[in-house]
């Protein structure tokens, strides 16, 4: 996934990364029923989820159900629902109404490669697959209906952070700091949150385990888009496979823009720190998923 000049080649993540990301890769290309589809549209639809993405919301997904002692194979479909959702997130984000970005995983944005009409299309068809995942659960009904919530409530929010980031909205009593937060929170911490309790509720977790995961997601979801704001400054568009240098030129709200790219980087320190002290309580098995996050603080891509 990584070429070995970076960082993360070498980093202790990467070995936790690597089985759950293929696991949903194979998932990905050979369980979901692309057939059924015309052919313009699973062309779209495929080219915008089969590409490199790195797949960290599936692996959080599989990951939180295995620190909370369930299986990686019964958490798949969520897995699928989640990183759906996120790909219909990425191709509407790109639009000329949205960010306007023509380069995505390395290649064309969807609206580039099959026009606007059938981006637009192709996002909403990745929303709809995402709920129909759940379906195919082998879950009691009560963990179906947890885990449509929780989809629901982080695609509700990742919407609502969408707005706040293009169209404004936010609470004018609020400080920069706290408005640049609840973006941040909503538009990319919501999804990762939502990652981590969907994995729980596979593993039929307990409720202690169950908020040990909500708060470690919803630090890594921050951090998440910390590191996103950094890496728009600090890296090239060959090297992250979209386009960089662009936030600002777009007068978006971003971490750098507010506290400097020091600055920046101490938060994410802080909320590695943060993530890794919550999963204490699991003892060895939150190992994984404190690998995980200080991965996601060095990723460069
Ligand atoms: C990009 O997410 C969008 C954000 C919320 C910052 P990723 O960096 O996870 O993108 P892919 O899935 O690896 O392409
Ligand atoms: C995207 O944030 C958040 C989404 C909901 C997709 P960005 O606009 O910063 O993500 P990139 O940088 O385009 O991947
Ligand atoms: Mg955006
Ligand atoms: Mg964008
Ligand atoms: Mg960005």
């Amino acid at each position: 996934m990584q070429s070995t000049d970076t960082p993360e080649a070498a980093h202790p993540g990467m070995d936790v990364i690597t089985r759950p990301s293929e696991l949903i890769q194979t998932y990905l290309e050979t369980s979901i029923d692309w057939s059924l589809l015309p052919d313009n549209l699973a062309e779209a639809a495929k080219y915008g989820t089969l590409g490199s993405g790195k797949r960290l919301r599936p692996v959080l997904v599989i990951l939180s159900c295995e620190a909370a002692g369930g299986r990686a194979e019964d958490a798949l479909p969520a897995a699928a629902a989640l990183e759906l959702v996120h790909c219909f997130s990425l191709i509407h984000d790109d639009l000329p109404a949205l960010d306007d970005d023509s380069l995505r995983r390395g290649r064309p944005t969807l609206h580039v490669h099959a026009g606007e009409p059938m981006a637009i299309l192709a996002g909403d068809l990745l929303l709809a697959m995402a709920f129909g995942e759940l379906t195919r659960m082998n879950m009691t009904p009560e963990q179906i209906t947890s885990l449509v919530n929780e989809l629901a409530t982080g695609t509700r929010d990742m919407v609502v952070g969408q707005v706040y980031d293009t169209l404004g909205g936010l609470p004018e009593e609020q400080t920069p700091l706290e408005q640049l937060q609840l973006v941040h929170k909503n538009k990319t911490g919501a999804l990762l949150r939502a990652a981590c309790r969907m994995g729980a509720i596979c593993a039929s977790s307990d409720q202690s385990t169950l908020e040990t995961l909500s708060r470690y997601g919803e630090t890594v979801g921050l951090m998440f888009q910390v590191v996103d704001d950094l890496l728009d400054v600090t890296q090239s568009t060959e090297h992250v496979g979209k386009a960089t240098g662009k936030d600002s030129a777009l007068g978006k709200r971003t971490y750098p823009g507010l506290l400097g790219i020091e600055g920046s980087r101490q938060v994410v320190t802080d909320l590695m720190e943060q993530a890794c002290n919550a999963l204490e309580t699991l003892g060895p098995s939150g190992k994984p998923l404190g690998d995980l996050c200080s991965f996601m603080a060095v990723r460069t891509r």
